[in-house]
């Protein structure tokens, strides 16, 4: 016994002394990282090191993250992304390390020239040296981090993205896609593949708000979504069997996926069915700006209106089966005729609807508020047919009386609203909450919402499970900056912002 307590304390001695010799899962001042060594994180699962991406000599070498595990390199995140250093055999070797005087990670190529930073402002060292205890360290999750000596994070990897979102990150972020209104505040959905794959949370309160998501016991531990090089998220998840990347979804989804496709003004028809070019359109009393360009497949340019701007008594054409677009303000407590009566007597009213919010959060909220009007330009609008989360959206139509039905152009929106199943646009999830949070102050709770949607290639909603299945874009269309969208105020959102 007395043996195997002092075996065991020379051991536990041992352990304690080698382990900061052991601890290959971090950058401590004075240890440098080199090209050729890499840092692990604890579990095996990451690395940090140097990497060529292409063969050329002498070797342009980047800084990054990648799995460990995983035999084709798959470089997860970037430092120095637009400042490759070039290796060297010769000279001194381009290191990082923690500069001495801050607490920052400096990468320096051979010529000992700073040509990336963390930048950290505040928390300055001792003019000679980084702070005793200061450490950079790469965590199990693949995020970088540089502790200060207290346990404090000072700087992570994982609020820098690159293309790449891994469990755990938070992605904040460039338009790409938008859902149809959301009027939640904060959401907690499951996606599925077969079996439950990740579970995606949109988080939105006071501080901040963020798209998350995590992997379930039992999900492929290697699965991410990424950015490609042609603007397309995708889910992945590493094959074993294969040993290549499997892609598990894709989005934009349909052609009317992508954020204002047709322009102002225009609208996508997401009805029209096959066909590889999205089938743009003009909204009612609107021609292409550019009939030269429209015709040649760039939408861009959108819309103008064909004559004058309508007038305070005219009347509202209905499209019905209609993703409501962008740009909205929302009015609170108007039922449908009070919300019509709302844009009828505003003169810079040009559109209203009377939204369906079921699938964003807005009627499970307790929030009847579904009454939607526009001012200005009509952005990213998407014929979608007569599916969960369509509106219709009573358009002000220059000349037309009020009262008056516009039977034939109502009837040429109208019929063609047969499903479009491949899209989906569900459920919307658009930040609109958090700017009408500003607008209707009820902002202080946190709620969790259901959402519905469906990315049709995994299955359909099960009616047990307590989240339905949304698709990621939706989610990554709530994503917003906060205090910009405050600020701006106006129109909708759930524009998908990366960096
Ligand atoms: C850079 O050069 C060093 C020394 O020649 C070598 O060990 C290392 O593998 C090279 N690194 C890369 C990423 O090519
Ligand atoms: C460091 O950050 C400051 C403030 O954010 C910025 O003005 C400065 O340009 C940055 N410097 C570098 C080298 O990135
Ligand atoms: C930890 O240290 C950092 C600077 O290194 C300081 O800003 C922070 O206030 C400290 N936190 C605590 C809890 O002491
Ligand atoms: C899910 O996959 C398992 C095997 O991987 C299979 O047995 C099961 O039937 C699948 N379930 C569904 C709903 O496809
Ligand atoms: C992995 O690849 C194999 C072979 O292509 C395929 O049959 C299998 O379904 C894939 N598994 C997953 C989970 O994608
Ligand atoms: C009319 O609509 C505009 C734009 O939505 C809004 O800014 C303005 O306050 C409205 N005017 C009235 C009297 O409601």
């Amino acid at each position: 016994m007395d043996c195997s307590a002092i075996a065991c304390a020379a051991a536990l001695l041992l352990l304690l002394l080698l382990r900061p010799c052991e601890s290959d899962d971090r950058i401590v001042p004075g240890k440098p990282l080199s090209p050729g060594a890499t840092v692990v994180s604890e579990d095996g699962s990451f690395a940090l090191g140097f990497f060529a991406p292409s063969t050329s000599t002498p070797a342009k070498l980047y800084l990054g993250i990648w799995y460990n595990d995983i035999p084709e390199l798959t470089v997860v995140w970037v430092a120095n992304r637009d400042a490759p250093v070039t290796n060297t055999t010769t000279s001194p070797a381009p290191t990082l390390s923690l500069a001495a005087g801050t607490s920052d990670l400096v990468l320096s190529d051979a010529d000992g020239r700073a040509v990336w930073t963390t930048n950290i402002t505040a928390v300055p060292g001792t003019p000679a040296a980084p702070p005793t205890g200061l450490a950079a360290v790469l965590l199990n999750s693949g995020d970088l981090v540089i502790r200060s000596p207290n346990g404090t994070t000072l700087w992570q990897s994982f609020e820098h993205p690159a293309d790449t979102l891994l469990p755990g990150m938070k992605i904040r972020v460039r338009p790409v896609m938008r859902s149809a209104p959301w009027t939640g505040y904060m959401v907690a959905s499951q996606y599925q593949a077969n079996t439950s794959l990740v579970y995606v949370v949109f988080v939105g309160t006071e501080e901040e708000m963020y798209l998350t998501y995590s992997l379930p016991d039992g999900a492929p531990p290697r699965t991410r979504y990424v950015l490609t090089y042609s603007g397309e998220y995708q889910l992945q998840s590493w094959n074993r069997s294969r040993a290549a990347w499997s892609v598990l979804g894709e989005w934009p989804a349909g052609l009317c996926g992508r954020y204002g496709r047709c322009g102002a003004n225009g609208y996508c028809d997401g009805t029209a069915g096959g066909g590889a070019a999205p089938a743009c359109r003009c909204l009612d009393g609107f021609e292409p700006a550019s009939a030269e360009e429209w015709s040649r497949g760039s939408f861009s340019k959108g819309c103008r209106r064909k004559d004058e701007a309508p007038r305070c008594g005219d009347g509202f054409l209905a499209m019905p089966g209609t993703k409501s677009p962008d740009g909205f303000r929302r009015v609170g407590n108007r039922n449908l005729e009070e919300c019509a009566a709302e844009c009828r007597r505003n003169c810079s009213c040009v559109a209203y609807a009377y939204a369906d919010l079921r699938m964003s959060g807005g009627a499970s909220a307790g929030d009847a508020t579904r009454c939607l009007v526009w001012a200005g330009e009509l952005t990213d609008t998407v014929k979608m047919g007569d599916v969960t989360g369509s509106d219709t959206l009573y358009l002000r139509i220059a000349g037309l009386r009020a009262g008056e039905r516009a039977k034939t152009n109502a009837l040429k929106i109208a019929l063609p609203a047969v499903l479009a199943s491949c899209l989906l646009l569900l459920a919307g999830i658009s930040l609109a909450r958090f700017k009408f949070k500003g607008k209707i102050g009820n902002g202080k709770r946190r709620k969790k919402q259901n959402l519905g949607a469906m990315g049709s290639e995994f299955g359909e909603t099960n009616p047990g499970q307590e989240f339905a299945l949304f698709r990621f874009d939706d989610i990554v269309a709530a994503t917003r900056n906060f205090s910009e969208a405050y600020k701006i105020g106006q129109g909708g959102f759930g524009k998908v912002y990366m960096r």
